[in-house]
């Protein structure tokens, strides 16, 4: 299965920048030595302070045993003068994870009486906090104060999420989803170069029914989509990520400045996307949009009795959401898709410069989906990639979350 933590995992744009992981006390602090393990696997370095609540859950030792390194003594212990200091001076973002109220007030109030608060409170760069805690104590006036404090200094809140709690009540205060930990995390790391802009993702299939049941579609999973609109928005953009259905609900996380929508049709998506067109100033259509719109056989199901020899369909063309789109372009940057069989990498690059011209975008990808590994439902593609300054390019296959990452830096710079 593709969902946004196997694509995050196989990340490797942010390799060799070093994240510092406060681990305060929550029934939650197991789940920070998963996080722990998922920004390994994308190559990001990790040095942890586990608070003395943490320590009443889980032991330094584990996240020293998973390779994070360093694992910050207590304060005053002895072993390191400047600890406190180190965080800062080294890594690129902190953040905490699970935060609970109490270190949320101690950041708030700027308290430095334990290690973590300290390495908090000297640490200049970006920082995030994911709490997590009882609802009653979320909710109370209190943490709600606390909470915007840290907002105004532009601290990330990686907001708790909702369901039934470690203590048996419902509500909000369960530790945020592994998919947004790891996002966020990433983005406190990510460059803010696309910070401005607002950008709108086409992903997945459509689907285009031909009776009450059945349909003509294809088989997009939305794993391209889905890696350009987590890719833009960790750089800094607001996004608009318009599916098609039947994709995986573990794809594109719940985040904020990242809205996903759905819809069925190209007609539906060509109605959406043209309402968001005025707001939007970066286009990237990865959807595989149906061409054609089977005539409908009705509106319940057809029955095998009805037409016991066979019978034929017949197709009225869709909208082409890009080229309608692409012709209301003024100064917007696009980034068109295409889907190709071709019989090697010269016929792809050729089919690609087909493309940019005729879809009139700025950047255009086309993928060999005939090649193992590219195109659809993989969590790698191999590409050729054309922009209308005239450079042209042949990726190898990588994985979809770095295809992205570098078809955002094209679009920014063409
Ligand atoms: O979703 P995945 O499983 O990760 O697979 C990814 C992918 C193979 C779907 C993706 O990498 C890809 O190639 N997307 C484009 C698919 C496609 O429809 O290509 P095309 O050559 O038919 O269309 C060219 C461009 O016009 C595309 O940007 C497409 O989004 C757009 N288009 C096409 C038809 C149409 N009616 N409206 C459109 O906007």
């Amino acid at each position: 299965m593709i969902d946004a933590i196997s694509l995050l995992r196989a990340f490797t744009r942010l390799e060799r920048k070093r994240l510092h992981l406060g681990v305060s006390g929550s029934i939650a602090c197991y789940k920070a030595a998963d996080l722990l393990r998922n920004l390994h696997k994308a190559d990001i370095n990790v040095s942890v302070t586990v608070t003395a609540g943490a320590r009443h859950f889980v032991q330094p030792l584990l996240f020293s045993s998973l390779g994070a390194a360093p694992v910050y003594p207590e304060m005053f212990s002895g072993e390191e003068p400047f600890a406190h200091l180190e965080p800062g001076q080294s890594c690129h973002a902190l953040l905490v994870a699970p935060a609970s109220a109490n270190l949320i007030a101690r950041v708030a109030q700027g308290l430095a009486q334990d290690m973590l608060s300290a390495q908090i409170l000297a640490f200049a760069g970006p920082v995030g906090v994911a709490p997590a805690m009882n609802t009653l104590m979320w909710q109370n006036a209190a943490t709600r104060a606390n909470i915007a404090t840290l907002r105004e200094r532009s601290v990330t809140i990686v907001e708790p999420d909702s369901g039934t709690l470690a203590c048996g009540s419902e509500g909000q205060g369960r530790l945020a989803p592994m998919s947004c930990l790891l996002a966020q995390a990433m983005r406190l790391l990510a460059p803010k170069d696309m910070a401005g802009e607002t950008v709108l993702v086409t992903l997945g299939p459509t689907r285009e029914p031909w009776d009450g049941v059945r349909f003509w579609s294809n088989p997009s999973t939305g794993a391209m989509g889905a890696s350009l609109a987590l890719a833009a928005w960790m750089r800094g953009a607001r996004v608009h990520a318009l599916a098609g259905p039947g994709i995986d609900t573990d794809l594109v996380p719940a985040l904020p400045g990242l809205e996903l929508t759905r819809v069925k049709t190209a007609r539906e998506m060509m109605t959406r996307a043209e309402e968001l067109w005025p707001t939007v100033t970066m286009g990237m259509f990865t959807a595989a949009v149906a061409d054609f719109a089977p005539v409908l056989y009705g509106a319940g199901k057809f029955k095998k009795a009805s037409s016991p020899d066979g019978f034929s369909i017949a197709f009225t063309p869709n909208p082409d959401i890009l080229a309608t789109l692409s012709a209301k372009k003024e100064n917007r940057r696009l980034l068109g898709f295409a889907a190709e069989t071709a019989a090697d990498d010269a016929e792809l690059m050729a089919l690609a410069r087909l493309k940019l011209a005729k879809k009139g975008v700025n950047v255009l990808a086309a993928n060999n989906v005939s090649q193992a590994g590219s195109g659809f439902g993989t969590g790698t593609n191999a590409m050729a990639v054309v922009n209308s300054k005239g450079r042209e390019e042949h990726w190898p296959l990588q994985g979809k979350m770095d295809v992205a990452w570098d078809l955002c830096t094209w679009l920014l710079n063409s």
